[in-house]
């Protein structure tokens, strides 16, 4: 028999193709985020399971799909949404798209960082409202990253080229982690390495690259902004919550820090209404990995995960649990 192969979100047709060439494919027409009791539904009968970010995957969704279910392939390198412990113990491998992102993703963070120190969104608005403007000496100063400290909050894979990024633009490197990089990477970086609150302490910037886990949500609260100077800056392109977004609205309108960068928040698609008032802020919606090079890649990835653990082959970028 085919297996029958669950798509939650319409992939590019080179992925969809390496699907269809192993199993028989459903996907939702029109292409929509499903609600849970519509996913629920769809995945009875699945061998595999092909989703996104956003689609709760856990026991109950593995039983719903039945004993069948073999593979469970994330088109996106975190795994928060999957109950990984809960699969495994149900035989089913999960995948994810490690690499193939990185560089997408730290340019994104890299960019929301200029955006943000360099008032671009305010200048964007300034001018699209018609206010009359004219140049002067003082007119939207930001501020230069030249000579301040990077702290990345997980030096992975996206950590490291982000890091990469901030050496080009003069800045130096201070990381925390659960575990220290290895020498050649601490020496290219010329990174040094602290704890979380030393590092708060003293970076011009931090930058989170630390997957979502128990340990790791609101990791940046109320106390972590406090900690961290009044003229610093967060960047966030991980998961939204890794940071209490309520205290991070209210630390950016007391200027308890000075402004922050963000891709991803807390309950998406919706943003702290605090934070929409605010000008020391460069939003943007999820946009990391969201180039055309760089979805074909994941798309493809995932397909090739999924059709390996169907095939009885081993999977290319496993998640171990
Ligand atoms: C995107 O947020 C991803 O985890 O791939
Ligand atoms: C994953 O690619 C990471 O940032 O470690």
């Amino acid at each position: 028999m085919r297996p029958r192969i669950v798509v939650t979100r319409k992939l590019p047709e080179d992925a969809l193709a390496l699907l269809r060439e192993a199993g028989d494919v459903w996907l939702p027409e029109p292409d929509r985020a499903l609600p849970a009791g519509e996913l629920h539904d769809a995945v009875a009968g699945a061998d595999g399971i092909v989703c996104t970010l956003h689609d709760p995957i856990d026991g109950a969704l593995a039983d719903a799909a039945g004993d069948r279910l073999r593979v469970v392939s994330t088109v996106a390198v975190g795994h928060d949404n999957i109950d990984v412990a809960a699969l495994a113990a149900r035989g089913v491998v999960v995948t994810n798209t490690p690499g193939v992102l990185t560089d997408a993703t730290a340019d994104l963070a890299f960019g929301l960082l200029l955006s943000v120190t360099r008032r671009l969104g305010e200048g964007e608005r300034l001018l699209r409202s018609r206010t009359p403007w004219q140049f002067d000496l003082g007119f939207l100063l930001g501020t230069g990253l030249q000579g301040t400290t990077l702290g990345i909050v997980g030096l992975g894979q996206i950590g490291t080229a982000m890091a990469r990024r901030a050496r080009a633009f003069g800045m130096s490197i201070a990381y925390t982690g659960r575990r220290r990089a290895d020498a050649d990477v601490e020496a290219e970086l010329g990174a040094r390495y602290l704890p979380l609150d030393a590092l708060l302490r003293e970076s011009d910037v931090v930058s989170l690259h630390c997957p979502l886990t128990e340990s790791t949500r609101h990791l940046i609260d109320a106390d972590a902004l406090a900690a961290m100077k009044p003229t610093a800056y967060l960047v966030n392109t991980t998961r939204g919550p890794v940071v209490d977004e309520a205290a991070l609205a209210d630390a950016l309108a007391r200027g308890g820090i000075a402004g922050a960068g963000l891709d991803v928040f807390e309950k998406e698609p919706d943003v702290h209404p605090g934070l929409l008032e605010l000008d020391n802020v460069a939003l943007a919606p999820h946009l990391g990995s969201a180039t055309l090079q760089t979805r074909t890649a994941m798309a493809t990835l995932a397909a090739r995960n999924a059709v390996a653990v169907l095939r009885g082959d081993a999977p290319l970028t496993p998640v171990r649990g």
